[in-house]
């Protein structure tokens, strides 16, 4: 089967078997299917966050979407979430019952069952901080666990499961939303989205389109040009490392980075210095209005894709010595920039 349809990058890369599970219960079976067992499984939510570059033997998808408000008190709402929900769609059911929380991620492309990988984040709040448990099928075990928030170790862009790959099938998620929590209105153009919109005193909702009016602008729409979002997360250094490449360029943007010892960069700053923003190479291209999300003008192959990252990872460190990780899973592939000595 053709995955073009399923993968947001929109390359014809082909799946020699593609299953899919209506049912959370249905999964176990699924998977001990002659046909099945023993091909290495490639799961595909909305195939959001995926470059495809390379043969598939299994894709793997979870169709189950159900929520259900497992508590709601004072303190707050606990709300179960099935793989197959679109991460959107779910935030607007919890917005839609007067919960706050989850509004800075608006917008966010993808699933549930993907969400918890790569700890999806925007405007200053990431997934991790929401989650209370995730329920998996641990194919080490064979059988379904159930990981609380600690046990998922969420970092910037990262997770067990992200660090394990393959070994988890995330089938649901419960979250936690504390009740009345402050708004976060201090990533840089959120206040001034805001005022735009001539909202002075902001609900969660407000912030939801504040939010999804600014990546609608900033982020090239995958429908009408393949994309997975920001390519590349945003490179972590040291602090003295940070201190010495500001002073050589005073424009570069520098971020704290959780602890004094260590800074984050901008991945898209960093690319666009080097040229690249706009730039082409066959049907693979960088957007040319945002420096970080590399794109598919059309006919681009999954490994057309992956060598232009290499080529600009390459640069990058070239001129920086700063190294870029990619941030969507690949597949079939190895990511392996050629530094020239
Ligand atoms: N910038 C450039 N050139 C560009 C674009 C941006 O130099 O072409 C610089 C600007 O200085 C800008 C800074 O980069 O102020 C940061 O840009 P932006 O606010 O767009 O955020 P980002 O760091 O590029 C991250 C996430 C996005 C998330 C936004 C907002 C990563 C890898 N990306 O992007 O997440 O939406 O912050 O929170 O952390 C994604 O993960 O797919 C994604 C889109």
């Amino acid at each position: 089967a053709s995955l073009i349809d399923r993968n947001t990058f929109r390359v014809d890369t082909r799946a020699a078997l593609l299953v899919e599970v209506q049912a959370i219960e249905a999964l176990p079976a699924a998977l001990a299917d002659p046909a099945v067992a023993g091909r290495e499984p490639v799961l595909i939510g909305a195939g959001s966050n995926l470059l495809l570059a390379g043969d598939i033997p299994l894709a793997l998808r979870i169709e189950a979407d159900a929520t259900t408000v497992l508590g709601q008190d004072a303190s707050g709402t606990r709300i179960r979430a099935e793989a197959g929900l679109a991460w959107n769609d779910f935030l607007r059911q919890v917005l839609a019952r007067g919960i706050a929380g989850p509004e800075n991620m608006a917008l966010i492309p993808g699933t549930i069952g993907a969400a918890p990988i790569q700890n999806i984040g925007a405007y200053g709040t990431e997934i991790g901080e929401f989650v209370e448990t995730v329920e998996a099928w641990d194919r080490r075990g064979a059988r379904v666990v159930r990981l609380p928030r600690e046990a998922c170790a969420f970092g910037y862009r990262d997770s067990v499961f992200k660090r394990e790959a393959g070994r988890y099938v995330i089938v649901a998620v419960e979250f936690f939303f504390p009740a009345a929590p402050a708004l976060r209105l201090d990533y840089a153009g959120l206040r001034e989205e805001l005022a735009a919109m001539g909202v002075a005193t902001p609900t969660a909702s407000d912030v939801a389109d504040a939010v999804s009016r600014i990546r609608t602008r900033k982020l090239p729409d995958w429908r009408t040009l393949g994309n997975a979002g920001s390519f590349f997360k945003n490179p972590i250094v040291a602090a003295a490392r940070a201190d010495a490449l500001a002073a050589a360029h005073p424009a570069m943007p520098v971020y704290p980075a959780g602890d004094d010892a260590r800074r984050k960069l901008s991945a898209a700053w960093l690319i666009e210095a080097c040229g690249w923003k706009g730039a082409r190479q066959g049907d693979a291209g960088v957007a040319a209005q945002h420096a970080l999300v590399l794109v598919n003008h059309g006919h681009a192959t999954g490994p057309d894709i992956l060598a232009l990252a290499e080529r600009i990872a390459a640069s990058v460190e070239a001129r920086f010595g700063v190294g870029l990780e990619p941030e969507p899973r690949i597949v079939g592939a190895r990511f392996a920039p050629a530094v020239a000595a």
